[in-house]
């Protein structure tokens, strides 16, 4: 019987993608899950938040020394050991023929809100209704399987400004999953960027899946030399600092900016910015410890 590895690593909740990456580039990851969340009439009971959990066919090599230097290379980039987190891990081998399937266990269907629905690619879904947006994933390893608490925030804002006939970008598309849903709810033109070259195939064969015809390409806001009247971006906070006036300059006048990716404790990183650059909030959207700012170009 084959055996695989579950490990569960304890990490700040907004290094959940950063750390995903680390385990698909490192190590022989078959998955991993974020956070699992359980739900009782669309409503959070419990969730793990905090534990990223790795589904590896090998046990990892190495790990100690990596997890080091990782550290080390992101506190060079100015991440104190408090933001990161202990790095407290457990290993356990479980015997399991399955292991290969195990970790799409963990997903499951996820009611984003009344009318937007998730679906593991793998699972079969009715349809609650004729008005039900139905998004079907199938991440591999990029971010952005719906469950985030920040990726869910943006699918709110979409569904709460709507985007017919609206032209979207989506900066930092990852499994493609905001475009998606903005093609869903109607946008003429969809583009998205990411600045991680693995996941502009998954993100293309997302949008294929789902009939919602976008543009993909590998870049960054500040390459993007067309404007757009809703701009998306599920972001780290001091990435969402740093290029807020990309955000802007790719914005028409009167358009809309929705920065998510934000925890609580890091807002006013994120606000001074967006004072900075002389944008104008017109809604905050919270959810568990995280908001997203919906900010208008005035
Ligand atoms: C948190 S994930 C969001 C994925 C998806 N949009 C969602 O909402 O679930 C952030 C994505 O942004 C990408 N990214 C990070 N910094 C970026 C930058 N400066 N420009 C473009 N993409 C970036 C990452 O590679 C990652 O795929």
């Amino acid at each position: 019987m084959k055996s695989y590895f579950e490990l569960v690593i304890s990490i700040n909740p907004e290094l959940e993608d950063v750390m995903s990456d680390f385990f698909f580039e490192n190590f022989p990851t078959e998955g991993v899950v974020l956070a699992e969340e359980s739900y009782k009439n669309l409503e959070m009971t419990s969730t793990t938040e905090g534990n990223l959990k790795v589904f590896l066919t090998e046990e990892p090599q190495g790990l100690d020394n990596l997890l080091k230097d990782y550290r080390r290379t992101l506190k060079d980039r100015g991440l104190t050991d408090d933001f990161m987190g202990s790095w407290d891990y457990t290993i356990d081998e479980k015997e399991n023929q399955d292991w290969s399937k195990k970790w799409k266990e963990k997903w499951d269907v996820t009611h984003v809100t009344d009318k937007i629905t998730v679906v593991p690619d793998w699972i079969e879904y009715t349809p609650k209704s004729k008005d039900e947006v139905i998004i079907r994933l199938e991440p591999g390893c990029a971010f952005g399987t719906g469950t985030h608490d920040t990726t869910q925030i943006c699918m709110r804002a979409i569904e709460l400004l709507g985007v017919k006939g609206k032209n979207v970008a989506d900066i930092g598309m990852g499994s493609g999953i905001l475009s998606i849903c903005a093609k869903k709810f109607g946008a003429k033109y969809v583009y998205g960027c990411d600045n991680d070259e693995t996941v502009i195939e998954v993100a293309r064969e997302n949008a294929l899946k789902n009939n919602a015809k976008c543009e993909f390409e590998l870049g960054t806001a500040d390459k993007i030399n067309k404007k757009f009247d809703f701009v998306l971006a599920n972001i780290l906070h001091n990435v969402l600092a740093e290029i807020m006036g990309d955000l802007k300059n790719i914005t028409t006048d009167g358009g809309y900016i929705v920065l998510s990716g934000i925890l609580d404790e890091k807002a006013p990183i994120v606000v001074d910015a967006i004072n900075k650059n002389r944008l104008k909030i017109v809604n905050e959207l919270h959810q568990n410890q995280w908001v997203g700012y919906i900010v208008e170009k005035i």
